[in-house]
């Protein structure tokens, strides 16, 4: 998988939280394996999860939201030097937002903004989400945290709370046939039935 360590190394300078390297492989490979062409991801940051995934798939496009000015401005910077403008579209903006205004629909999502979140954006990407669509929920685990493996931080039990709720509805939900995965920080991975 070609990656760009420069960016990534620059996100680690900065603190500033990317992808791991194996949850994009498996991202990659997904949308290859089942052809998606419209991609949704949730959580910018500097760019490097759009980066990988355009420079790695024959998706068509990928639509990316961030909320912080900083890191956008940042992630244009990194989009334009790979010369990836009319691949990633940047937003932004809250998720939120987006999510109740857009009135396009995607084969596959990469959740990866707030993680407190989750639960909430779901009904919401549940409407955009095409039939036999993808998500790919990132942090399930977040360090150990949900499984109770290391204590919840000060200040992460909201958090916490809110992705084990995020768990326990895409495992039971109707509408989709889920599986969580032991890739990077633990993955949500579901298929819109
Ligand atoms: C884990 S990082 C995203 C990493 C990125 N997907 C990658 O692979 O490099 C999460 C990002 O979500 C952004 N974020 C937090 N709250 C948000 C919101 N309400 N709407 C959009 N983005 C938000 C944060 O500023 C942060 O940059």
């Amino acid at each position: 998988m070609k990656i760009d360590e420069t960016i990534k190394q620059s996100g680690k300078e900065h603190g500033v939280p990317i992808s791991l390297d194996d949850t994009l492989s498996f991202i990659c490979k997904t949308i290859n394996e089942n052809n998606c062409k419209s991609v949704l991801e949730i959580g910018t940051a500097i760019g490097f999860g759009s980066i990988t995934i355009a420079e790695n798939t024959t998706c068509e496009f990928i639509d990316t939201l961030e909320i912080d000015k900083d890191r956008y401005l940042q992630a244009q910077k990194n989009v334009e030097a790979h010369n990836l403008t009319d691949k990633i579209n940047l937003h932004l903006i809250d998720a939120m937002d987006y999510l109740k205004s857009t009135t396009k629909t995607y084969d596959f999502i990469y959740l990866d903004g707030p993680k407190g979140q989750y639960i909430n954006y779901l009904p919401h990407i549940l409407k955009i989400l095409k039939k036999g669509g993808i998500l790919v929920a990132d942090n399930l685990n977040f360090h150990g945290m949900v499984t109770g493996a290391i204590p919840i931080s000060k200040g992460c039990r909201a958090m916490i709370k809110g992705l084990k709720k995020y768990i326990a509805t895409i495992t039971t939900h109707p509408a989709l046939i889920t599986q969580i995965l032991p890739i990077g920080d633990g993955l949500g991975y579901s298929i819109k039935k």
